[in-house]
């Protein structure tokens, strides 16, 4: 495939193998082993940060009757995508993935199985380039932007350092859809662990991908200004509308925070 260099790490791969997938390859592997060897709950927190994307689409779907998905920062197809939970609550949803790793890319025929009733689409796009992917017309096609839309950017600013004007971002996103609409998304922080996280960290910028921790008020600041918060507001990705009543990672093991806000 164009584009697809195995010989550099890419978030989407590494993530795949936090997960415990098979799509990844030894430069993903060893830039992944250099953040998990301090980081060593690394994998628990992805999986507590997949979870947490599916208690949210469960919650936009089935509670607050959101139909309408645009997805960035998708990642390889895994289990319980967001069409897939989607469409399980309501079989008419519609989802746009977008990612920017040729890999998704190539693996998204498995994101485009949706229900007879839905619609599902994928584009390969960058977050940092908002207007292209409000302009994209498989975006236009698939998604009413007269009805309320679920702004999806689940474990993805954490790749978008300040110097990209994340802010700036995430307000023509927000600014592009009806009220009603909801905003999902989730961040890693160093708040709870100071040394972890931030060694992933340093191992992702030493292999040349940008990634920047964040606090939770830097977080909630960046990503839900003027929104209304969801309760519980921004907690600990395992703290968000948690099901069943078994033990939980203590902060530092999930160092992961997420939120679910709605458009006035
Ligand atoms: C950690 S994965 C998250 C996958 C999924 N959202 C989840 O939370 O389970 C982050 C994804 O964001 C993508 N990504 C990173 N920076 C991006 C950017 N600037 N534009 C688009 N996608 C980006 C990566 O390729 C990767 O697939």
């Amino acid at each position: 495939m164009p584009g697809i260099d195995t010989s550099k790490p890419h978030p989407a791969r590494m993530y795949d193998y936090y997960l415990g997938g098979k799509n990844h390859f030894a430069a993903d592997r060893e830039t992944a082993e250099k953040g998990l060897a301090t980081w060593q709950s690394g994998r628990l927190a992805a999986r507590e940060n997949r979870a947490f994307l599916g208690r949210a689409v469960r919650f936009l779907a089935g509670e607050a009757g959101i139909r309408q998905f645009l997805d960035i920062g998708t990642g390889l197809p895994t289990t319980n995508n967001v069409h897939e939970v989607a469409q399980a609550a309501a079989p008419t949803s519609r989802i746009v993935y977008a990612d920017n790793d040729p890999l998704v890319l190539a693996h998204a025929r498995a994101l485009l199985t949706s229900s007879p009733e839905g619609r599902t689409a994928y584009i390969h796009a960058d977050l940092r380039d908002p207007q292209s992917i409000l302009s994209d017309p498989a975006v236009l096609e698939v998604l009413d932007f007269s009805q309320p839309i679920a702004l999806m950017l689940v474990a993805i600013l954490h790749f978008v350092p300040d110097e990209f004007k994340p802010a700036q971002v995430i307000a023509t996103l927000t600014g592009a859809l009806p009220p009603g609409s909801y905003l999902v998304a989730s961040h890693i922080t160093g708040e709870h662990d100071p040394d972890g996280p931030a060694t992933g960290a340093r191992a992702y910028r030493a292999a040349g991908l940008p990634a920047q921790l964040r606090d939770s008020d830097q977080f909630a600041q960046l990503a839900f200004s003027g929104l209304d918060l969801v309760p519980p507001g921004v907690v600990l990705v395992s703290e968000w509308r948690p099901e069943g009543d078994g033990p939980r990672p203590t902060p530092a093991e999930v160092s992961w925070y997420g939120g679910v806000a709605r458009i006035p």
